[in-house]
């Protein structure tokens, strides 16, 4: 009992006309989780969301919260709460009103109702807005009105679609980390959707990649990042260098390399069938490589010679494009403040437990 998922979405399937938005998605979420769906716009997120929320039915597949089906369900009885990526406060009511929305809907009494809405407010940090109306209020301030609304109705689970999308980088940034402390501190699931891969790294216990209405992959935010499955999820999820490679031999634990005229002995991902000549790619992330002046001696590992193409002051990193035989590399130097800015000839260092591989 105590490993069943919290939510499970089973072989779920919804069309729009001749549009599969979502084909065939599958996953668990277990209690208490905070769980990410992350993919480019128009990859079927929202959709997913709706039919978990029961704002749509799927065309096929089953939806079970707490071990329940919830697909006959109304969306009042499922034990869940959307928060929308629009917030969608009714402009004709206080912060006190739309924030008792739910409460009045369900006919709770006016007492419990006045002492459930001050709470929640608190919770928010809006406390003494209750007068305010939506449009008097900050873009951070409505879409915690938004997630108050939500929670005041005690949900099992809170779905939330984009919720960060429409502030502005500072508060989305201070806001997640709002976002997370809540989760925590309530225990609640939540199911979050994004498509902003730097969010849902930083927010997530599990992350479902999806691209064009399925699941790419799901795993833990570290595991999506280091070892994704495919080209296009190792691109998503952030800066990489991807590498045409081949395989020349496969160990148990090891498999060697071909790149350019370089030859390395990286890990053998699991879970993947390798043969040797089988061409592949190399998936290694910018900050991964140590980068030096030329015949330095650097910390081992594999050694790349190149030569700085580009850089790009980012502030907390320096980015650096380098050329090594006719490939451009991608290599990022953390706290450039702290030494010279390279130019020229240089020396990469790559350790290969940083070097990923990825089947065709
Ligand atoms: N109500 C709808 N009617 C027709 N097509 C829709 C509807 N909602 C979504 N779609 C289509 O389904 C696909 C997935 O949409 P959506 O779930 O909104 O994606 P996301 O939230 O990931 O951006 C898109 O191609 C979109 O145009
Ligand atoms: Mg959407």
């Amino acid at each position: 009992m105590a490993n069943d998922p919290h939510l499970r979405v089973s072989h779920v399937t919804k069309r729009f006309g001749g549009v599969t938005a979502v084909d065939d998605v599958s996953f668990d979420v277990p209690k208490g989780a905070f769980a990410t769906l992350l993919g480019p716009s128009g990859c079927g997120k929202t959709t997913t969301l709706r039919m978990i929320a029961g704002f749509y039915d799927p065309d096929a597949g089953d939806i079970e919260i707490g071990n329940r089906r919830v697909n006959d369900l109304p969306v009042h009885r499922r034990g869940t709460a959307m928060v929308f990526q629009d917030y969608a406060l009714f402009p004709h009511m206080n912060v006190r009103d739309n924030v008792a929305y739910g409460l009045r809907v369900a006919h709770v009494s006016a007492s419990e109702r006045a002492r459930r809405v001050k709470e929640t407010l608190a919770f928010v940090g809006l406390d003494g807005l209750d007068d305010r109306w939506p449009n008097q209020l900050s873009g951070g301030q409505q879409q915690r009105v938004a997630v108050a609304r939500a929670l005041v109705i005690e949900p099992q689970v809170l779905l939330l679609d984009e919720p960060l999308s429409n502030l502005d980088a500072k508060l989305r940034e201070q806001l997640r980390v709002e976002m997370r402390t809540l989760q925590r501190r309530l225990g609640m699931t939540f199911v979050y959707v994004t498509h902003d891969q730097e969010e849902a790294l930083s927010l997530s216990d599990w992350i479902a990649v999806m691209n064009a209405g399925k699941v790419e992959q799901a795993g833990a935010p570290w595991e999506i990042y280091y070892h994704p499955r495919t080209a296009f999820l190792a691109d998503f999820v952030g800066a990489v260098n991807l590498v045409p490679a081949m395989v020349a031999e496969i160990d148990d634990g090891a498999v060697t390399v071909i790149f350019g005229s370089h030859r390395a002995s990286v890990r053998r991902p699991a879970d993947v069938a390798l043969a040797r000549g089988q061409d592949v790619r190399l998936c290694v992330r910018p900050e991964s490589f140590t980068i030096a002046p030329a015949s330095s001696s650097g910390p081992g590992g594999i050694a790349l010679a190149g030569s700085i193409v580009r850089r790009a002051f980012l502030g907390d990193t320096m980015r650096y494009w380098v050329k090594v035989d006719d490939r451009e590399w991608i290599v990022d130097q953390p706290d450039p403040g702290a030494a010279a800015a390279l130019d020229g000839a240089v020396a990469l260092f790559l350790q290969p437990d940083r070097v990923h591989v990825i089947a065709g």
